[in-house]
């Protein structure tokens, strides 16, 4: 993904700090970025199935919004699934998205895909460009409605921009993937973000079921898709499982003891070409009309 450095040169103490913090953010960033791109790689296939099964449901459709879409992993498998419909990606990071326009233009899908930044806390989340809001036949959200803030009262507004007969499909992650089965260390990691996620992002492995009654849908279908890939794995899998204990390990500073932080760094540097290396991944999809 390319850096978008949007500051120029540091002069003084608080340019610096901001100098700094931008650099982590966006290095921040760029590890997303590349777990989101290796997520897809990974588990194309899965994605494949969850979208023909969206479409089993829905049929053929116009226009598809999605919501929080990251660096696009589930915007270019919808413009493949409906081939006649527009498809618009919206997410609150301008980097995101610009990654996002590279990415349709390299698959040749540009001329489908456009893309709107907004904040999906914000009043005018699925209308900020002045996009009429009852204009989508389907609305796709994977793994970005656990980030919001208020999950049902951005739900309750998202709702106003299906048209009568489209549908909502909710697509979550019920916790971080697992790479080695019966690993204590890996288990300690897990149980550790658990705890933090409860406090800083509440609904992460949530029931979305009662969620979307609560913004007023009505929920007509819900299915988990369990993903346990065994060797022969992917070519990217290591790579994801390395880019995913590192990012883990960044968020665990004061979390684990030192001896689990060092342990956990060196197994990422191995865990490529661990023998025992799989993906073990939960994900439900729900599929609502307002
Ligand atoms: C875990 S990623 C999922 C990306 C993509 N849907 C996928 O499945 O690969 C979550 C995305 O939601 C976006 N996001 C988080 N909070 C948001 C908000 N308040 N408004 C819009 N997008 C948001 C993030 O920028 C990120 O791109």
């Amino acid at each position: 993904m390319p850096q978008n450095h949007t500051h120029s040169h540091a002069h003084g103490h608080a340019h610096s700090q901001a100098h700094a913090h931008n650099h982590a953010h966006q290095h921040d960033h760029q590890d997303l970025a590349d777990i989101l791109d290796l997520d897809a790689e990974v588990l194309h296939e899965h994605l494949t199935e969850v979208m023909a099964w969206v479409h089993e449901q829905t049929g053929d459709v116009a226009t598809v919004l999605d919501l929080g879409a990251g660096t696009g992993a589930g915007t270019l498998a919808l413009a493949r699934r409906f081939p006649g419909a527009t498809v618009t990606a919206v997410d609150v990071s301008p980097q995101m998205l610009q990654y996002l326009r590279h990415k349709a233009h390299a698959a040749g899908l540009a001329d489908r895909i456009r893309t709107v930044e907004a904040d999906l806390d914000g009043a005018d989340s699925t209308g900020a460009d002045g996009t009429k809001a009852a204009d989508a036949d389907l609305v796709w959200a994977a793994n970005s409605l656990h980030h919001l803030a208020d999950p049902v009262a951005s739900l309750a507004r998202i709702r106003g921009a299906i048209r009568p007969g489209g549908h909502l499909v909710a697509f979550e992650m019920d916790a971080f993937p697992r790479f080695l089965p019966g690993d204590e260390l890996e288990t300690r990691c897990h149980e550790a973000v658990t705890a933090m996620r409860a406090g800083d992002m509440p609904h992460l492995g949530a029931d979305w079921g009662p969620l979307l009654r609560a913004a007023g849908f009505t929920v007509q279908a819900q299915r988990r898709f369990e993903i346990d890939l065994e060797p022969p794995l992917p070519e990217a899998t290591g790579r994801y499982a390395q880019t995913s204990l590192r990012r883990l390990r960044q968020g665990l500073e004061g979390k684990l003891s030192p001896e689990d932080l060092t342990a956990l760094e060196a197994l990422a540097e191995v865990v490529p070409t661990r023998p025992d290396l799989t993906v073990q991944a939960r994900r439900t999809a729900w599929i609502a009309t307002p």
